[in-house]
């Protein structure tokens, strides 16, 4: 054991750009933002770890301590205090954060270096998708873990390659405005589209969806689903193209085509997520686009100086990653 007592920040992200492409072998463009979780972990006197904030049968808890005692850790008595400033289930990743930051002080605890960040990146992902049953990618543990100050990350994820892009906005914001939604479809729809191509790509004899060139053969809604796939990760590396350029009315039109994608070709809207969608309009957004795995949680906007974002909307930056504070 560490005989400090450890504080393990992971933060919650924001997807600018390339929904539903991770798991399809595409493109997206990720940040960190600056709310997160911080997991402590103090010695206790007994074996075991607990988590007084979390029930004794905790998928993320229980799943991190097979995930990491499999990885040969041998984890120390310890008791784990958990806060955060990130609001749950709005779609800014809060499962993610919890995963990397619980992960990361437990290492800490048991004296470990954690695993390089995409190896950490596919355990956290195997927590969530085996212990909470949430099927996701690797996109928001990704972001979490490789997060820097003022940049975004484009992430192949066919090669797992991060590469940064500048986010300097010229006074312009990004900002996120939870649709209310509630969530009960959303475990159930993330994992129907995920099924869906999966099947496209099985009918097309490819890996991924983004190894494919033509939707038009596929039966509905595949082909649907295909061109979103395809539409959107060209829409990545043009928004990178209108970051690099300062062109923050191509960004805004990048952001609006993406949810038009994703609402009539991926079909993962709701219409909370329309209203919230309008409402930064109204404000005077350039653009706005449904953010995340769809059916509700927040919807991310881009805004000119001048306008004045809806109230409960909140502004957002790319903040430093995951990392044991002290
Ligand atoms: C959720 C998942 C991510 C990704 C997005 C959609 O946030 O956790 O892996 O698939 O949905 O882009």
């Amino acid at each position: 054991m560490n005989p400090l007592p450890i504080r393990a920040f992971a933060p919650g992200r924001v997807n600018l750009i390339g929904e539903h492409t991770d798991y399809n072998g595409g493109v997206c463009l990720p940040f960190a933002i600056e709310l997160g979780v911080i997991v402590t972990a103090e010695p206790s006197a007994g074996p075991g770890v607990d988590a007084p904030a979390l029930r004794d049968d905790d998928p993320f808890l229980r799943g991190a301590v097979a995930e990491l005692t499999a990885a040969g850790v041998e984890l120390p008595g310890c008791s784990l205090g958990i806060v955060s400033d990130l609001p749950q289930g709005t779609g800014l990743a809060s499962s993610a954060a919890l995963c990397v930051s619980l992960v990361l002080a437990l290492c800490a605890a048991a004296g470990t270096e954690p695993p390089p960040p995409v190896e950490l990146a596919r355990l956290c992902s195997r927590i969530e998708n085996d212990y909470t049953g949430a099927r996701t990618g690797l996109l928001d543990q990704l972001a979490s873990l490789l997060g820097q100050e003022g940049q975004a990350l484009r992430l192949d994820m066919r090669t797992l390659e991060a590469e940064p892009v500048q986010v300097e906005l010229g006074g312009h914001m990004l900002a996120v405005l939870d649709s209310g939604a509630p969530r009960t479809l959303a475990a159930s729809g993330y994992n129907e589209r995920r099924a869906e191509c999966r099947r496209a790509a099985e009918l097309l004899g490819v890996e991924s969806l983004s190894d494919a060139g033509d939707p038009s053969g596929l039966p509905a809604p595949l082909g649907r689903r295909m061109r979103h796939v395809l539409s959107e990760n060209a829409r990545v590396d043009a928004a990178v193209g209108a970051l690099g350029a300062r062109d923050w009315a191509a960004l805004g039109k990048l952001l609006d085509a993406s949810h038009a994608s994703l609402r009539d070709d991926y079909e993962v809207s709701v219409p909370e997520v329309e209203r919230a969608v309008a409402a930064c309009h109204r404000a005077g957004a350039l653009g706005a686009r449904i953010m995340g795995g769809g059916f509700g949680g927040s919807v991310l906007a881009l805004f000119p100086p001048e306008a004045t974002p809806p109230e409960a909307a909140i502004g957002v930056r790319p903040g430093p990653g995951a990392r044991v504070l002290c």
